[in-house]
């Protein structure tokens, strides 16, 4: 019998929340409106964040976090190179200079202690990454930060569900997390960015919907008003009622998708064990709980004689899907050619982008799924 394909991940969509899409696009009011209302008062409520704005993607939250922080030239904005290439792509944009911070080479995250050395006086902003659905150790960070009296965006894209020492991220800061189809919830494309900011909240629910003195959706008015001038000039980042209603019944699964994905995660790490130079990422030590995003392993071919790329092709072959997070954003063509960071300023975070490589892991798949791939994982080696 014929295996169907793994992917390397699905989101889980449940008919409730389909009928849901379906009663929204009847109701007349599709574009942000009441459900997008419900689901920033939801974030709030599963977070503890005092402020939540939906936006249509995390990219779109780190573009007006940025602006309103007035990010520009002449900055630095210390992030690191083995993270999503939106962040760094908007820092470049905003016509400011990413400074890159290499990672702990098994839990990829950035440490106070080596974002430390890159401050100088010029240096505006850090944007540290939550890596795979673990938490930076952000008391260290945090410290840091206010000693030199600079800012922290949270890029919290693999976190939603994940604490940072019995506190659920984004409860804290501002922080933004992303519901595109592979995260641990979705709103098919989609992003929230919290903030215990109130006057950074303002701003951001301006620069989202063209600068204009209200928000998209007023919960008092249940509309806004067309009389609204703009105040400053901005961009059109808001989520629909559409996603946000999916975002809705998702949320309110997310412990338990989350539960199920340490479950998956619990089981490879149980049969990887055995196998040499498949080496799995390790957990921070400090407090936390992991949301479990990403099942990521490093293909040591020194040790499995077997290179990432070869293995990721292997692994198609016999109807398994795997994902790269991340290729280091130095080693991207535009970087190469156009940053002072090359290969080899770098070393743990270039070891790993050489040889990671992302497992199916969603919510939809069983223990025997994974019993098939390490099957075919001890194959391939
Ligand atoms: C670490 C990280 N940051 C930012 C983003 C951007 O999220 P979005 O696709 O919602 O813009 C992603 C998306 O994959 C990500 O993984």
């Amino acid at each position: 019998m014929t295996r169907d394909f793994i992917p390397f991940s699905k989101p889980s969509i449940s008919e409730e929340a389909i009928n849901a899409v379906a009663e929204v696009l009847r109701s007349g009011w599709i574009t942000t409106g009441p459900n997008c209302a419900r689901f920033e008062e939801d974030i709030c409520r599963y977070t503890g964040a005092k402020n939540a704005i939906a936006l249509s993607s995390a990219t779109a939250g780190m573009h007006i976090a940025l602006k309103a922080l007035n990010i520009g030239p002449g900055d630095e904005v210390i992030t690191p190179s083995m993270t999503w290439v939106s962040t760094v792509n908007l820092i470049e944009l905003a016509g400011a200079t990413p400074v890159f911070c290499d990672v702990n080479k098994d839990t990829l995250m950035v440490e106070a202690k080596d974002i430390e050395p890159l401050i100088t006086e010029k240096t505006k902003l850090i944007i540290p990454v939550h890596y795979a659905g673990a938490p930076v150790d952000l008391d260290k960070i945090r410290r840091l930060a206010k000693k030199h009296k600079i800012k922290i965006i949270e890029d919290a894209a693999h976190a939603i569900g994940t604490e940072y020492k019995g506190e659920a991220i984004g409860r804290h800061g501002t922080a933004i997390f992303s519901f595109h189809p592979i995260k641990n919830i979705t709103t098919c494309e989609g992003g929230v960015i919290v903030t215990d900011d109130d006057e950074l909240a303002t701003q951001l629910k301006q620069l989202k919907f063209h600068g204009l003195g209200v928000d998209a959706f007023d919960r008092e008015t249940q509309g806004r008003a067309p009389q609204a001038e703009v105040l400053t000039p901005g961009y059109k980042y808001n989520m629909t009622d559409v996603s946000a209603v999916i975002g809705i019944h998702q949320l309110a699964k997310l412990d338990k998708f989350n539960s199920k994905r340490r479950n998956l995660s619990k089981h490879y790490n149980k049969l990887l064990k055995d196998i040499p130079g498949i080496i799995p990422l390790e957990h921070p030590k400090y407090d936390h709980k992991h949301a479990t995003h990403l099942y990521i392993v490093r293909v040591d071919d020194n040790i499995t004689g077997v290179e990432r790329n070869t293995f990721m092709e292997e692994l198609k072959k016999v109807g398994v899907g795997t994902g790269l997070h991340f290729k280091a954003v130095h080693l991207h063509k535009y970087y190469r050619e156009n940053s002072t960071t090359q290969r080899g300023d770098l070393p743990k975070t270039e070891w790993n982008s050489d040889r990671i490589c992302s497992l199916p892991l969603f919510p939809d798949m069983t223990l025997d799924d994974i019993d098939y791939i390490v099957d075919k994982i001890r194959q391939i080696i």
